[in-house]
């Protein structure tokens, strides 16, 4: 892995305005995989080398928290074979590389509902990588898995009211401090890739002021070049947070 200091990144992108949170949604991976003629699941396969790639290229240039989208809430829908694939991908990934995600100095945590679905053998993985990994600091890698930006919404008032809290009391902040992660900073930039321009219940609460990319690539090709190119698109945007420009 290429080490560099803020000062040498790679070509165009400015050391100071490097976001601090990319949220990211792979999508893409069944159409990859049938344009092969190949199974849907070879798709989700593939999708590991861009995920090593993305983490590599974000602690190459200094990005503190990644959070990307592997299984929504949603995805339960999906034919029962392809579930079962991605719990078992999901599992083997971790069990497979969890050690080198901890030697690259990587955090992991999991946002999501740990419900009856998920094979408790995944919760244990992710309970072992999570206490592995847990002293990191470089940066937090945060798996959405069996994650829905609604449900999360729903947890934190759910848990507002069981500790009694007053509805008067109940603002943005006490709604922001209840979700998965409230030491997560909002996400800064937002990418979407295989070319569909919508959130599909992605961190709903937290995107309220984060910068969307989309890009046309299938995830399983995304590679951090790509990522660093919607980096410098994030770097062109003028954020205004409902103000007026300076
Ligand atoms: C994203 O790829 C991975 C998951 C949702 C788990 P898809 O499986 O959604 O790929 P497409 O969108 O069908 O091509
Ligand atoms: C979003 O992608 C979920 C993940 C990438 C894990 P989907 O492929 O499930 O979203 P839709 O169905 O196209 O909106
Ligand atoms: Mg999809």
């Amino acid at each position: 892995m290429t080490q560099s200091s803020p000062t040498q990144l790679p070509a165009g992108l400015d050391p100071a305005l490097v976001p601090r949170h990319v949220a990211c949604v792979m999508d893409g991976n069944g159409r990859w995989a049938s344009r092969r003629g190949l199974p849907r699941t070879e798709g989700h396969a593939a999708g590991e080398a861009a995920l090593f790639d993305v983490v590599e290229g974000a602690l190459e240039i200094g990005i503190q928290w990644l959070t990307m989208f592997a299984f929504s809430t949603e995805n339960w829908r999906r034919p029962r074979d392809e579930v079962r694939y991605l719990m078992g991908f999901n599992e083997s990934l971790l069990v497979r590389r969890r050690d080198e995600l901890n030697d690259m100095g990587v955090r992991i945590r999991f946002a999501g509902r740990r419900d009856w679905r998920v094979p408790r053998r995944v919760l244990r993985r992710m309970d072992e990588s999570t206490a592995l990994t847990e002293r990191n600091r470089r940066m937090t890698l945060t798996m959405a898995f069996n994650y829905g930006g609604r449900a999360e919404i729903v947890d934190a008032v759910r848990a507002l009211v069981a500790q009694g809290a007053r509805p008067d009391r109940i603002d943005e902040r006490a709604i922001a401090s209840h979700l998965y992660f409230p030491d997560h900073p909002d996400p800064d930039l937002v990418v979407r890739t295989s070319g569909e321009y919508r959130i599909s219940n992605f961190l709903l609460w937290e995107l309220a002021y984060s910068e969307m990319v989309f890009s046309d690539v299938l995830w399983p090709d995304f590679r951090r070049q790509d990522l660093f190119d919607a980096v410098a698109e994030y770097q062109r945007r003028e954020r205004r947070y409902g103000g007026v420009a300076e």
